[in-house]
């Protein structure tokens, strides 16, 4: 490994990317997504809306794609997601199933996917985004149809189709203490009590330039306090644009304190960032007038965001 990846590597962590086939027809990105990263993820790729699109039938092809090419360039492959609410087909959402029918349906989902790709997987994001801001529960058609039981399911049916993968349940907003965060420790205490196979909170960690929650390390801390370890999944900061050098500077600032609370923790696996570069994130489509959040700009100009990871991940 180079780049950002071998650093990382030298503190016994990853730092990874997301990334997936429609980015690879732009081959200057793909050149420095390899020589950069050490893992990857794949962006949109293993969303049951790609791989189920109808009942039974399923399809690996651009899966198939970015576990190859992170396998073959040495890169270990973090797979997402098998069980969330978003990029579902409507044949799921609109179904009507019962609650033993959707239960068969997500079972299915999980034991044909999972057992594709059994072998070639570092972590899967099992279950994503369960929680509302306040600690209930997402209102979806797993929850609504199955119950919070839908969890236990999930990771059970995982562990029983590919036992080496380790398995992570992945949320956004817990970056921070908060009823989120609480939320999500009293689901992974609860779940490991009744014998349910959760390895790893994932922290998606879309944050904003200039607030960050100043407790990120010790509420990332207390998750791993419970038993099991944390990863930082889809790292972005997020700010007005355009950038200016004083907004540049404090993102700067905040990429190291994502970072370095990886480092500090003990149990903190990895960063990974959901892209290299600014003109290839989700961000200007869901918030207008907002992005440039990772490390290298439109041109694939490094920016001081991915000199501070360098600086932290040497220190
Ligand atoms: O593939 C179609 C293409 O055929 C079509 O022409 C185009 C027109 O809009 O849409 C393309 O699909 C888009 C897809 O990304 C692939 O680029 C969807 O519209 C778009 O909604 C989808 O956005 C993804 C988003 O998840 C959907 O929820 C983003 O790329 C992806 O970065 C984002 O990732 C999520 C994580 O999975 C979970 N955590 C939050 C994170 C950010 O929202």
């Amino acid at each position: 490994p180079k780049g950002l990846g071998a650093l990382a590597e030298r503190k016994r962590r990853y730092f990874g990317v997301a990334w997936d086939v429609n980015r690879a027809v732009d081959s200057d990105y793909t050149q420095l997504v390899l020589a950069q990263f050490d893992q990857i993820t794949a962006e949109n790729s293993l969303k049951w809306e790609t791989t189920e699109p109808s009942r039974g039938v399923f399809n690996y092809t651009n899966g198939d794609f970015v576990v190859g090419t992170a396998l073959a360039n040495h890169m270990s492959f973090r797979a997402h997601v098998l069980v969330w609410h978003s990029q579902l087909p409507a044949w799921v959402t609109a179904g009507n199933f019962s609650k033993t029918e959707l239960t068969s349906i997500m079972k299915n989902h999980i034991v044909n996917v999972a057992g594709h790709y059994k072998g070639k997987v570092y972590t899967w994001d099992v279950v994503n985004e369960v929680f509302n801001e306040d600690g209930t529960f997402r209102s979806t058609v797993f929850y609504d149809t199955i119950g919070a039981e839908f969890i236990d399911i999930a990771f059970k049916t995982a562990r029983q189709t590919d036992p080496h993968a380790l398995l992570a349940i992945n949320d956004y907003n817990i970056d921070g203490t908060g009823a989120k965060s609480t939320a999500m420790i009293n689901l992974v205490k609860g779940a490991k009590r009744r014998g349910v196979p959760i390895d790893q909170i994932g922290a998606q960690a879309h944050l904003v330039v200039g607030t960050l929650p100043t407790d990120i390390q010790a509420n990332w801390q207390a998750f791993t306090d419970i038993g099991v370890v944390v990863a930082v999944t889809e790292v972005d900061i997020r700010m007005p644009t355009p950038p200016t050098a004083e907004s540049l500077a404090q993102q700067a600032a905040d990429y190291k304190t994502v970072v370095s609370a990886c480092l500090n923790i003990k149990k903190c696996v990895g960063v990974t960032v959901w892209g290299a570069s600014d003109k290839y994130s989700w961000v200007p489509d869901v918030f207008p007038g907002e992005g440039a959040p990772l490390q290298w700009d439109d041109n694939l100009v490094p920016k001081p965001a991915y000199n501070a990871t360098v600086q932290a991940l040497l220190a």
